[in-house]
């Protein structure tokens, strides 16, 4: 049997080693001076002015939301098409996540379909950059001066995306959120980063990851509610070790992009990620196919797997999962474009160090399953 293909592996080696054993050595493991390093390196990367790290994207968003001023009986549009902690992160507020459809060709939410679900209760705009695809923030922007709304970006899956008018994504002012799960460009294990331009709106987010406590405040006291949403130093290390090489990172993701792309433009009814388009650029994460129409993924996801080759159905409609379907009363149908995708997407191995042998093995296998022997470029 040929070598196991997983779905993601983290690129670490000797410098987060390095890095891990230094913060150890140090006696300082959190709140000590990784963190602003960590903050600072990485607002420079994304040409934000301010940075805040936290322990999750999941707390990001949360703290994110709690910032703009998202609250119960409020409305947040997003996207249906997105990991469910965009979503969650609304409801731990006790707001209302309101789904709208997303475009078939980026699958991040249509712009046009977020304005016809903005009410009377709107408060904030949640586009997610799904995929690593940066979402058309110059129109959200435009809808949000209009209708007088916030921002929150959902960015946990774009490090490296590029808006078309050349703008990091997460450099537009409007808190971004980041996450630093093991599969993500950049890793910390678990973590994540809010890119901001406000600094009032940093100093709170700064106060409630860390239990409410003002900078100046006496270690007992606490002026507002917060949370342990903290970013360990050590973990803060090797994010920092992560960032020296990100640029790299980036380009091996992009050259195993392409190796799938050259791979798999043979099979017919299958769908590939979008190329970018008029200036904007992916900041690859995740390599996600549609399957052609009537094949039968879980069959599709058994027979690769019988081949050592590991993927997963991603994402589902976050409106379909049982828990959103009982609180809401959502129902099939109701965003058509994001179920016919959630329904035949298919996520392949995709991590910097997968060799071109590995790409090729594991688009030879799927065309083989989906009975195109011939397609699959070698
Ligand atoms: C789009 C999206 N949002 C939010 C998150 C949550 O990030 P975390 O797992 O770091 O809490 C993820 C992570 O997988 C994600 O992909």
């Amino acid at each position: 049997m040929s070598d196991p293909i997983p779905l993601a592996r983290p690129a670490l080696g000797p410098e987060e080693e390095r890095a891990v054993l230094e913060v150890l050595r140090s006696g300082q493991l959190s709140l000590g001076p990784r963190l602003r390093e960590f903050e600072r390196a990485f607002a420079t990367l994304v040409r934000a002015p301010l940075a805040s790290a936290i322990s999750s994207g999941t707390a990001g968003l949360h703290l994110a939301l709690r910032a703009v001023g998202a609250q119960e009986g409020e409305e947040v549009v997003t996207s249906p098409f997105s990991f469910v902690a965009s979503a969650n992160a609304v409801l731990y507020e006790r707001a209302r996540p309101v789904f709208a459809d997303i475009d078939p060709v980026t699958l991040n939410l249509d712009p046009d379909a977020a304005e016809a679900a903005i009410g009377s209760h709107t408060s904030t705009l949640l586009p997610v950059h799904i995929f690593g695809y940066p979402a058309d923030m110059a129109a959200f922007e435009a809808i949000a001066r209009r209708h007088g709304l916030a921002i929150v970006e959902d960015a946990c899956e774009a490090l490296g995306a590029r808006h078309a008018d050349g703008v990091p994504v997460g450099g537009r002012g409007h808190p971004a959120v980041f996450g630093f799960y093991a599969n993500k460009q950049l890793t910390t294990g678990e973590g994540g980063m809010i890119t901001l331009s406000d600094p009032a709106l940093k100093q709170m987010i700064d106060s409630e990851r860390n239990q409410g406590r003002a900078p100046n405040m006496d270690w007992l006291d606490h002026d507002r509610l917060g949370f342990n949403y903290r970013l360990s130093d050590i973990a803060c290390a090797v994010g920092i070790a992560q960032l020296s090489k990100i640029e790299q990172t980036l380009a091996q993701r992009a050259h195993v992009a392409e190796l799938y792309r050259q791979a798999l433009s043979g099979i017919e009814g299958l769908t590939l990620p979008c190329s970018d388009r008029d200036g904007a650029q992916r900041g690859w994460f995740v390599f996600v196919v549609q399957l052609p129409r009537g094949v039968n993924r879980d069959d599709a996801v058994r027979a690769l797997a019988a081949r050592a080759i590991q993927s997963k159905p991603y994402l589902p409609a976050i409106h379909l999962m049982s828990y959103y379907r009982e609180r809401f009363g959502h129902r099939e149908g109701q965003f058509p474009v994001c179920e016919d995708v959630a329904a035949r997407s298919l996520a392949l191995p995709f991590f910097p160090q997968m060799s071109e042998g590995q790409v090729a093995r594991v688009a030879q296998q799927l065309a083989s399953i989906l009975g195109q022997e011939a397609a699959a470029a070698t």
